[in-house]
């Protein structure tokens, strides 16, 4: 069971995590909070639950993850933040997020792979999947989800790259309330840090990201794009090197050649 005290206790943030709902069993923790406009309002509001009846991942994927053993939250950025909020970055300093915490609590080397996943030792540890909902031609609101895989030791089905999770990496038991606390507090950290210095949050992520510089596919639906995974630009996007010319890339998922 999910021990709220010990959670707490560990919290430092201001805003984030301070509003914070427990679920036992949902849809989608992103669908619900980016859906319910009247109950959920306030930037930092977090949505936890233990399943996901419809956990979505990215490209319309499933988000598969064992009931009461991980993590699957979102995070609600309203209004008052959202104007500011560069939506690409966004991406990059969530899994930066979770790539920090995991470090910080746990002896074990992360790596990013573009655009948002965690992984160690060249396997998926966590997903970050960001939706938005606009009113005119403005964000209105953003959730960020966090799919992170702690305790989980067997994963069945099919997936876009091989999971794991820490316990299968560490070989302890993680403790779920630590890392749950950790991430919120490094994730508001990094937000703070996106209006002030963005730099220094495409740099870290930079440092982490070890597929820059090799040959790769980008493949997105029927479409797929081959070259040099040359940088990331200020706005996050994948710059490709293609017969000495640089190109840009919004989506897709990168593959070592
Ligand atoms: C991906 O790697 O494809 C992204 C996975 C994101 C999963 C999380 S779990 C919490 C939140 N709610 C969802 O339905 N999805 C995200």
């Amino acid at each position: 069971m999910f021990n709220f005290d010990s959670f707490d206790i560990k919290l430092e943030t201001e805003f984030v995590g301070r509003n914070f709902i427990y679920c036992d069993e949902i849809n989608s923790t992103n669908s619900d909070l980016l859906a319910n406009k009247k109950l959920y309002k306030k930037s930092g509001t977090v949505l936890f639950a233990e399943k996901q009846l419809k956990g979505k991942g990215r490209k319309d994927r499933t988000w598969q993850s064992a009931k009461g053993l991980n993590l699957t939250l979102s995070i609600l950025l309203a209004k008052d933040i959202v104007a500011e909020l560069n939506i690409n970055q966004l991406n990059l300093a969530a899994s930066l997020t979770v790539a920090l915490a995991i470090e910080n609590l746990y002896q074990l080397r992360t790596e990013l792979k573009w655009p948002n996943d965690v992984l160690i030792n060249s396997k998926k540890v966590a997903g970050i999947l960001i939706e938005t909902t606009v009113k005119g031609s403005k964000i209105e609101r953003v959730v960020v989800g966090f799919g992170i895989n702690l305790n989980q030791i067997v994963f069945q089905g099919d997936f876009n790259y091989p999971p794991t999770s820490l316990k299968l990496e560490s070989k302890v038991n993680i403790d779920r309330e630590l890392v749950l606390a950790e991430v919120l507090n490094t994730f508001e950290e990094l937000l703070m840090k996106m209006q002030e210095q963005p730099e220094s949050i495409l740099e870290e992520w930079r440092n982490k990201c070890k597929m820059i510089g090799d040959k790769i596919t980008i493949t997105d639906g029927e479409k797929s794009t081959s070259g040099t995974f040359y940088d990331i630009d200020d706005n996050g996007y994948l710059l490709l090197k293609r017969n000495n010319v640089i190109e840009k890339i919004h989506f897709g998922d990168v593959s070592l050649i």
